[in-house]
């Protein structure tokens, strides 16, 4: 308990350590505050969030721990510091930083951007799990999230830690993202704290719909109420509400969330007409059904896949019970 208590004193440590490198030291100010005002994040947002800059350097952030007294062995089971073989160096350095907070606010761990567009290692790094940081039992923005999500009584549901930023900045504060990963039935719970609704945004490329698919029958199956929505080719919700503008991107949240049974419909049948597929389709969206706790919504869902796709819905039926057997459930 007293080590948990120096751990979140370590990882507080380095968020203050990485803000002030963004707003008062040249390297930081320089290249990463300019990159998110490049952006289009503001100062309010990013103060917000606690955005922050790691200098690029092997030790800035042990030299700086030291210097101030913090033992380094916490460094490391923080997940801030590497030792490999006689060596030991910074995780984070020459990136922009995104701490990750748990629902009380504490910094827990963090994501870091590199800034390099032709950077041969990944995109973003993220903090090792500790003893404080469980990647599949936290979301990211949950914080600053999770008093909109109560009060709209819906979750927006995005992939990135910029997807977040950015619908924050543009008004829309109940928003949290599962990082990339697949969403978790911690990560459902978490979520059920706050609202029963989840309007699900990913990214508009093959790998973002895929994870839609997934992501839609394990909230399903966690008894939520999914709505999702569609972006174009290459988008995702960040680039898309700055490049509509925040009043224009709310009016298409409005206008193109769809009931996860018409999303389903939509993507399916829109791949074809052939009835081998579409019958394939309709096995799919059944089984999206079969999924779903409560037995009154499984039977509203039913009458409308049937009404939608035009398949006797006796038929449907069937095949549910098929399923919800198998499943251990009570039948139709
Ligand atoms: P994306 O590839 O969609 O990145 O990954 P992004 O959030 O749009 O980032 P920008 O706009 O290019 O800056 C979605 C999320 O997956 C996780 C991160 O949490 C990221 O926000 N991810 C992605 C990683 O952890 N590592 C990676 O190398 C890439
Ligand atoms: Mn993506
Ligand atoms: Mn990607
Ligand atoms: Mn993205
Ligand atoms: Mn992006």
């Amino acid at each position: 308990q007293n080590e948990r208590e120096s751990l979140f004193i370590t990882l507080n440590f380095a968020k203050d350590h990485f803000v002030e490198n963004l707003w008062e030291v040249e390297e930081g100010k320089n290249i990463g505050l300019t990159y998110f005002k490049e952006r289009g994040f503001s100062e309010e947002t990013i103060k917000s969030f606690e955005l922050g800059y790691a200098l690029d350097q092997w030790q800035g952030l042990m030299d700086a721990a030291a210097k101030n007294g913090y033992n380094e062995e916490f460094l490391e089971k923080a997940g801030l510091k590497i030792v490999k073989e006689d060596k030991a160096y910074d995780r984070f350095r020459g990136r922009v930083t995104f701490p990750i907070h748990n629902v009380t606010g504490k910094v827990i761990a963090f994501g870091a951007r590199t800034l390099k567009s032709n950077e041969k290692g990944p995109k973003y790094i993220n903090s090792p799990e500790t003893e404080l940081y469980t990647k599949s039992k936290i979301l990211y923005g949950i914080y600053q999230a999770k008093n909109e999500i109560r009060n709209t009584s819906n979750c927006y549901l995005v992939e990135g830690y910029t997807d977040v930023i950015s619908l924050y900045q543009a008004g829309i504060k109940n928003v949290v993202a599962s990082s990339g990963t697949s969403l978790t039935e911690d990560q459902i719970k978490l979520i059920k704290r706050y609202s029963e609704n989840v309007t699900a945004l990913f990214d508009g490329d093959k790998a973002g719909i895929k994870a839609s698919m997934r992501g839609i029958d394990m909230m399903l199956a966690g008894g939520l109420n999914v709505k999702a929505v569609r972006f174009p080719e290459g988008e995702d919700p960040d680039s898309y509400s700055r490049q509509l503008g925040g009043t224009a991107f709310k009016e298409y949240l409005d206008d193109h969330s769809q009931d996860f049974m018409s999303f389903k419909t939509d993507f399916y049948t829109s791949e074809s007409n052939d009835p081998i597929k579409r019958a394939e389709s309709i096995r799919e969206i059944v089984q999206s059904i079969s999924l779903i706790p409560d037995p009154i919504k499984r039977s509203v869902y039913t009458q409308q896949c049937s009404n939608m796709l035009g398949i006797d819905e006796g038929t449907l039926i069937v095949e549910l019970n098929k399923l919800l057997i198998k499943e251990n459930k009570s039948k139709y």
